[in-house]
């Protein structure tokens, strides 16, 4: 689920045997993982042996036949990070002054994802002011950069320019791509689908909800690193719904009230479908258990969050539904976010602060939930 596309730019330096590390690493986490050598890092490290630990072909060469017309153009298009480790002084240089003279160099100049640099070289080489004034020119065309550490240098002497733990990098990057686990060792549990209220043996009470929001929350509370519990109200009716988060309720450092829950059942369930010869057919309803209410009163220090959709207006009716309820956060969505792909959101909590959200896809939503959850969590 983390999986994001990363270009791995190689740098003829001698800390190019640990890039190796870097990459296996990042694959091992579920990234799609993108080698790019220089001829010189080629002289290091073999691109068999990135070709392994990436399991993908290593792009080396500018001008190789295959199957994209413009390779470097195709290389970055859906790139989330472009890391260059390590980074040689002789790239960085370039790279200061826009050249692109190979595929590194090119790819690098074409791609528009956040970009990090892991310089690393002989302490003289890092100190020299053409290499600082090369760095500050890319720190200020916005690349960031990791500083190499000091110690001992593979040239046998010691100073700044030692290529850093591969894990400082790794940290880097989560934080680069909004990875950081914000919800580590937190347990979650998540609702998602509507729920089905049967009317007789075959019929059931249903509603529109697709149970995309409910996934794209999954989705974000185990990229911040949450232990995440998915129920999908689709298999249940309310008090069925109920039952099931009621056995992991206790557990729980955050219940998600995602799903859509029905407000109303059949008074009477017929144990045989109903006969469909009638002009006309009343069914009796009658009021659901409220769901959020409910396990508003059982907690024991569980963060609460509830949904509210709404036609008409909407922060209103989210604002008295959260005082109502007595929850943490509310999440307030027009009734056009049903079965879509993308939403607006206002989210409201107990403080009274407001964060609207412009239409955006559902996981991006949900991404911003998870933050709000782990701010005020961690107070
Ligand atoms: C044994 C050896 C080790 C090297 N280590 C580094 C290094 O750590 N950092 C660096 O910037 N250059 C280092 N160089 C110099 C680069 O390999 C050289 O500048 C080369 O042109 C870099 O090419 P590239 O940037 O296209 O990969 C080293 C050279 C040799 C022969």
């Amino acid at each position: 689920m983390r999986g994001k596309k990363i270009i791995v730019g190689v740098t003829g330096g001698i800390a190019c045997y640990k890039a190796v590390g870097l990459v296996s690493f990042l694959k091992k986490s579920g990234h799609d993982v993108q080698v790019v050598m220089t001829e010189n890092a080629a002289r290091f490290v073999a691109p068999l042996t990135f070709r392994a630990v990436s399991r993908r072909p290593v792009c080396s060469e500018a001008f190789a036949p295959g199957d994209a017309p413009v390779p470097h153009i195709a290389l970055v298009e859906d790139a989330a990070l472009f890391v260059l480790a390590p980074a040689t002084a002789n790239t960085i240089a370039k790279l200061a002054n826009g050249l692109a003279d190979n595929i590194l160099t090119t790819s690098f100049l074409a791609a528009q994802c956040p970009k990090l640099l892991v310089p690393a070289m002989n302490a003289n080489m890092y100190a020299n002011k053409l290499t600082q004034i090369n760095l500050q020119k890319l720190r200020d065309s916005g690349c960031v950069l990791i500083e190499p550490e000091t110690g001992y240098l593979a040239c046998g002497t010691q100073g700044t320019g030692r290529y850093p733990d591969n894990q400082v990098i790794v940290r880097k990057i989560d934080e680069l791509l909004g990875l950081t686990e914000k919800l580590r060792g937190k347990k979650i549990l998540i609702t998602g689908g509507g729920t089905r209220e049967p009317l007789d043996s075959v019929r059931v009470l249903a509603n529109n909800s697709s149970g995309k929001m409910g996934l794209a929350l999954a989705e974000a509370a185990e990229q911040a690193g949450a232990d995440v519990v998915y129920i999908d109200a689709s298999a249940y009716d309310v008090q069925g719904l109920q039952e099931k988060i009621a056995e992991h309720f206790a557990a729980v450092d955050v219940l998600i009230m995602a799903a859509a829950v029905a407000d109303y059942r059949a008074a009477r369930v017929s144990p045989v479908k109903i006969k469909s010869g009638q002009e006309r057919l009343t069914i009796e309803l009658t009021k659901t258990a409220d769901l959020l209410k409910y396990f508003a009163g059982q907690r024991k220090g569980q963060y609460l969050v509830g949904f509210a959709l709404e036609s008409t207006a909407l922060r209103e009716n989210a604002e008295k539904k959260l005082k109502e309820k007595g929850l943490d956060l509310i999440v307030a969505n027009a009734v056009s976010a049903l079965g879509s792909n993308e939403s607006t959101a206002i989210l409201l909590d107990k403080h009274g602060k407001i964060e609207t959200l412009e239409l955006l896809p559902k996981i991006k939503v949900a991404e911003k939930i998870m933050e709000r959850i782990a701010a005020d969590m961690h107070g």
